[in-house]
């Protein structure tokens, strides 16, 4: 039985090489780049050592083909990998240059990073370092109780300030409406044997360094998925053991839903998604709050407007989080920092 790798949680800040030069100490903040979430767990990022500088490249051996058809999600999660490093490197003292997407020709490098020998003080991302080994995606049943208001305009600037347009959910009977159009591209998904078969490879119990652990969600095979049943809790909530819960459940606990939206849909957007993104995680994590995900009704195409009209979102809609109270909820494991950095 394969034993998942959590070590990577452990990371020790005392271990900083405060001697060492610009780029050893960015190898270092490396190992909290890699505690970003990312679609399905993939992890779909290589860090590369250029001369003084840091590439963050997009792995896209790693991409979900079904899912994220161009993507999108993938430079999402390589844009909170980037959030992580920039928070990390803002902790340390360490200054920063980033050009995202340098060159049009070079479409896998994320994101360049140069290190001046002086830059301005960023408290406010440093603040959040802590946030980094504490966030988790939490897939249970929030609690009842509403989000409190200061924690809704601290989500809202955090979103923001990376440029990203924010539209919360409170009321029940609009929660109620968005969780039945996630219900509904949750079935669409379903229902295509080709999106079943690629989630049951993230959640296979072979993999160790990715994927989504089927031990964490009280499954114990999945492998087949002849009963997606069990497997919509992974991509809902979890009621306990494995149920998923209905639509109406859904609503109910989860106390906030967050739409975060761009007005481009490409890389620019993508990137922009995934640092608002990981800046909103963070910042609900340090306030004591879980966070996890329902992004269903985005991935299908015909739903994502539908969610965009009840939200009034003008833009695209990248990303429906949900926002609440939780019981804790356990890490998912990270691949060795050998594997990604080069
Ligand atoms: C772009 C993106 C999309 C995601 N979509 C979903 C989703 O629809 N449902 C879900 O349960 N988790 C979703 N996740 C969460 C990932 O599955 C999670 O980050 C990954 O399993 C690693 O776990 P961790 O966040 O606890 O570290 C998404 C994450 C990202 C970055």
């Amino acid at each position: 039985m394969a034993v998942d790798n959590l070590g990577a949680w452990a990371v020790d800040p005392s271990n900083f090489p405060t001697q060492g030069s610009a780029v050893q100490k960015a190898r270092f903040a490396v190992r909290y780049a890699i505690l970003a979430p990312s679609s399905h767990n993939t992890q779909p990022w290589r860090f590369v050592i250029d001369g003084d500088e840091l590439l963050i490249c997009a792995d896209r051996t790693r991409s979900l083909p079904n899912i994220d058809p161009y993507d999108r999600e993938l430079v999402i999660s390589c844009g909170a990998a980037l959030f992580n490093l920039r928070v990390a490197l803002a902790h340390f003292g360490v200054p920063v240059e980033i050009a995202t997407f340098p060159q049009s020709s070079e479409p896998d490098v994320v994101a360049r990073i140069a290190f001046p020998d002086r830059g301005p003080p960023l408290k406010d991302l440093a603040d959040l370092f802590e946030a980094i080994t504490m966030r988790t995606t939490n897939r249970g049943q929030f609690f009842e109780q509403s989000v409190a208001e200061s924690l809704i305009e601290k989500l809202k600037r955090a979103a923001e300030t990376e440029g990203l347009d924010v539209s919360f959910a409170r009321e029940l009977p609009e929660r109620q409406r968005i969780a039945a159009l996630v219900a509904k591209a949750d079935r669409r998904q379903f229902d295509d044997i080709r999106f079943r078969r690629e989630l049951a490879s993230w959640i296979h119990p072979l993999r160790k360094d990715d994927g989504m652990p089927a031990s964490s969600q009280g499954f114990h095979t999945l492998v087949d998925f002849a009963t997606p049943i069990a497997a919509l809790a992974v991509r809902t909530f979890d009621l306990g053991n494995g149920v998923a819960a209905a639509h109406g459940q859904l609503a109910c606990g989860s106390p906030l839903l967050v739409v975060l939206s761009t007005l481009l849909d490409n890389n620019e957007g993508w990137i922009t998604a995934g640092l608002g993104l990981e800046r909103l995680l963070l910042t609900a994590t340090k306030e004591g709050y879980s966070t996890s995900y329902l992004n269903q009704p985005i991935e299908v195409s015909e739903f994502r407007k539908a969610l965009a009209d009840e939200m009034n979102v003008e833009g695209y809609p990248q990303l429906l989080l949900r926002v609440g109270r939780g019981s804790p909820a356990l890490h998912s494991p990270r691949r060795p920092i050998s594997a990604v950095l080069l």
